[in-house]
C-alpha cells in the first residue's frame, strides 16, 4: 500500500484546516411537528473550540433546541421533561396563553420533573421561541445554550408566495455571542461574549439559494444589541416583526435587533453569480454609549472582543435556485388591524430607575422599575380582562433596556425620540427602549385571566432580568363569581392501587381542577399538570413501585387536597 498520497492529502487537508477553516456549516435545528412535543431539557457538551469540551444544555440535544411548528388553530401539548441537575421553567416567548401554562418564574419545574402545559394555538403566523425563564437563573441557563424557536403558520401566511422551506429557503437565525475562560467552560464575566455564534454554531456560513430568501432572526444574547445589514449594503425587507407579518414589505439596509425581539425579512440573492459570496454582519462600530455591546472595553466586566465594531454574522455563499423558487417580492402582505389609542381605556406609565448610585457611568448595579425591586410574591399591577391599555415606559436612565410583555402582542404608537420606523411597525411583544426615551404601546388584555399565576413584563437583557428589572400582572376577570362558599369537592382515585393509570371520580362532577401535582413517597415531584384534562387518567407505567402523593387545586377555592395511590 502506498501511504503517499495519504499522507499528502493529510496534510493538504491540515493546511486547509489552518488556512481556510474559518467557516463552519450553520446547524439549522431540527423540527417538530404535530400536536404533542416532547422536549427534553439536558445538561451536555459540545467540541466547540481545540481543547476541552464546553459544559452546555440543550433540548432534544446538545445545544439549543428543535424548531416547534404550531397550525393556529390546533391545540398543542408539552411535555417538559427536566433532566438538568437544576431546576427549571420553560416559557414560550410572545405566545398568548393561560397564565398557569406560560412558564414563567412561577412554574419552576424540579429536576427529575414532567410539566404538562397545553393550549389552543391563536397567534397569528409568526416566529416565537422558548427559553428557561427560572427568576435569577435565567442568565446562567440561557448562556448554557437552553431555547428554541417556534414557527407558527396560518391560512394568511400560507396564501402568500413568499419562502417557506424550512432549512432551504426558510432560514432560522439564532444570534448570540459567548466567551471562554481557559478550560473551555463558557463565562458570563461580561454578558458580551467574544465569539458569534449563529444557531449555535461558531463562525458559520450557509448556502443560500440564488432567489428571495426569507431569513428569521432571533437576537438570543444575553445583552448585547445589533445593527443588522450585510456586507455589500444591499437593501433587504423586513416582513414581519415579533408577532406576525407587517401590512408590506419595508425596504431597509439597516436594522437593529435587540435581546428577544426576531424580525422576519427576504433577501434578494436573484442577482447574485452562483460561487458568489456575502456577508451577515453587525454594524455596531460608532453607536452610542447605551446602545447594549457599544461599550469600548474588550476585556472586564461589559468588555467583549465584539464591542463597538463591525463583525461578521454569517457567511453567505449563493448557490443555485431551487425549483418553486420565490423570485418576486410581494407588494402587500397580510391586513392586520392594529389598536390605537383612542382604544386605550386605561393608561400606566413604567420608569426605569436606580442602577446608578455613582451617578450616570457607573453601571453594574440592579435596574429596577419605580424603585421596586422584582419579588415573587408581589403583584405590581392587576389588569381587567379584555381592557385595552396604553403603556408608556419611561428610561431616563443610563442605559438602554429591551423591553418585554408576556400574554400579549402590543403596537407602538410612539417613540419621543420621533417617529417609529416602519420596519418596526407591526405586532411586537419586545423593543429597545434607548436611554433618555418613553415609548408608548398599546395592548389587549383578552381571553385569559387568573387569579393566581400572573405574566412578568420586564428587561430582556438577562443580568437586568436576573438583577430585579421586571413586574408582574394579573388579568382579573371583573366579572368571575367569587363563591367564597363553595365548598371543596371531594375526589377519589382509582384504581388504587394502579398499575398503569390512575382515573378520578369527583363528588362534584362540575368541580374544575386548576392544577394536580404528583409527587413521590420522598417529596420528588414526578408531573406537574396546569389544569389537566383527567378523563382520560393519568400514565403512571413509568414510576417505580411505591406510595405516590397526588396533590389536587381546585379551580373556583385554589384550595389543594391530597390524596394517596399506590403504585404496584
Ligand atoms: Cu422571553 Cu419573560 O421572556
Ligand atoms: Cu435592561
Amino acid at each position: 500500500m502506498n501511504l503517499k498520497p495519504l499522507f499528502t492529502g493529510l496534510l493538504f487537508s491540515i493546511f486547509c484546516t489552518t488556512t481556510h477553516a474559518q467557516y463552519n456549516t450553520l446547524w439549522i435545528p431540527d423540527t417538530l411537528s404535530g400536536t404533542t412535543f416532547n422536549l427534553n431539557m439536558r445538561d451536555t457538551f459540545v467540541q466547540f473550540r481545540t481543547g476541552n469540551q464546553t459544559i452546555t444544555a440543550g433540548i432534544n440535544g446538545a445545544f439549543w433546541g428543535p424548531t416547534l411548528f404550531f397550525n393556529q388553530g390546533d391545540s398543542v401539548h408539552m411535555n417538559v421533561h427536566n433532566l438538568l441537575n437544576d431546576t427549571t421553567t420553560l416559557h414560550w416567548h410572545g405566545m398568548h396563553l393561560p397564565a398557569v401554562m406560560d412558564g414563567g418564574p412561577h412554574q419552576t419545574i424540579p429536576t427529575g420533573t414532567i410539566w404538562q402545559p397545553y393550549w389552543k394555538v391563536t397567534n397569528n403566523a409568526s416566529t416565537l421561541w422558548y427559553h428557561p425563564h427560572l427568576h435569577m437563573k435565567t442568565e446562567q441557563q440561557l448562556m448554557e445554550g437552553l431555547g428554541g424557536f417556534i414557527f407558527i403558520r396560518d391560512a394568511a401566511e400560507a396564501a402568500l408566495a413568499i419562502p417557506r422551506k424550512y432549512g432551504i429557503d426558510d432560514i432560522p437565525l439564532a444570534l448570540t455571542s459567548r466567551s471562554f475562560d481557559a478550560n473551555n467552560a463558557f463565562t458570563n464575566v461580561s454578558p458580551y461574549g467574544d465569539y458569534m455564534l449563529v444557531n449555535g454554531t461558531m463562525n458559520p456560513q450557509v448556502s443560500l439559494p440564488k432567489q428571495f430568501v426569507r431569513l428569521r432572526i432571533l437576537n438570543v444574547e444575553l445583552e448585547r444589541g445589533y445593527n443588522l445589514g450585510f456586507s455589500d449594503n444591499r437593501t433587504f425587507y423586513v416582513i414581519g416583526n415579533d408577532g406576525g407579518l407587517l401590512d408590506a414589505p419595508v425596504s431597509v439596509t439597516r436594522v437593529k435587533l435587540n435581546v428577544g425581539e426576531r424580525i422576519e425579512i427576504m433577501v434578494d440573492l436573484g442577482s447574485d453569480a452562483v460561487g458568489s459570496s456575502f456577508d451577515l454582519e453587525a454594524y455596531n462600530a460608532g453607536l452610542p454609549f447605551g446602545f447594549p455591546g457599544s461599550e469600548p472595553g474588550t476585556t472586564g466586566a461589559f468588555g467583549s472582543l465584539l464591542n463597538n465594531t463591525n463583525f461578521k454574522i454569517l457567511h453567505i455563499n449563493v448557490a443555485a435556485t431551487t425549483t418553486g423558487a420565490i423570485t418576486t417580492l410581494p407588494a402587500s402582505l397580510i391586513t392586520n388591524t392594529y389598536l390605537t389609542a383612542a382604544d386605550a381605556t386605561v393608561s400606566r406609565t413604567l420608569t426605569v430607575t436606580d442602577g446608578t448610585p455613582g451617578g450616570p457611568g457607573s453601571p453594574g448595579t440592579p435596574f429596577y422599575f419605580d424603585h421596586t425591586p422584582f419579588a415573587l410574591g408581589t403583584i405590581n399591577k392587576t389588569i381587567n380582562l379584555n381592557t385595552v391599555e396604553k403603556w408608556t415606559v419611561t428610561n431616563n436612565n443610563v442605559f438602554g433596556h429591551s423591553f418585554h410583555i408576556h400574554d400579549i402582542e402590543f403596537k407602538i404608537i410612539s417613540r419621543s425620540s420621533g417617529a417609529v420606523s416602519n420596519y418596526e411597525s407591526g405586532w411586537k411583544d419586545t423593543y429597545f427602549l434607548p436611554v433618555n426615551e418613553s415609548v408608548t404601546f398599546v395592548a389587549r388584555f383578552n381571553d385569559y385571566a387568573d387569579e393566581l399565576h400572573p405574566f412578568m413584563y420586564h428587561c430582556h437583557m438577562a443580568p437586568h432580568e436576573d438583577g430585579g428589572l421586571m413586574g408582574q400582572f394579573i388579568v382579573h376577570d371583573v366579572n368571575s363569581v367569587d363563591e367564597t362558599n363553595n365548598a371543596v369537592g371531594d375526589y377519589t382515585i382509582f384504581p388504587n392501587p394502579a398499575s398503569t393509570r390512575i382515573y378520578f371520580s369527583f363528588t362534584d362532577p362540575a368541580m374544575q381542577v386548576y392544577y394536580v401535582t404528583i409527587t413521590n413517597s420522598i417529596g420528588r415531584t414526578m408531573y406537574m399538570l396546569p389544569r389537566p384534562q383527567l378523563a382520560p387518567g393519568i400514565d403512571v407505567s413509568k414510576f417505580a413501585p411505591g406510595i405516590y402523593f397526588v396533590q389536587l387545586t381546585d379551580e373556583l377555592t385554589k384550595k389543594v387536597i391530597t390524596k394517596k395511590f399506590v403504585k404496584e
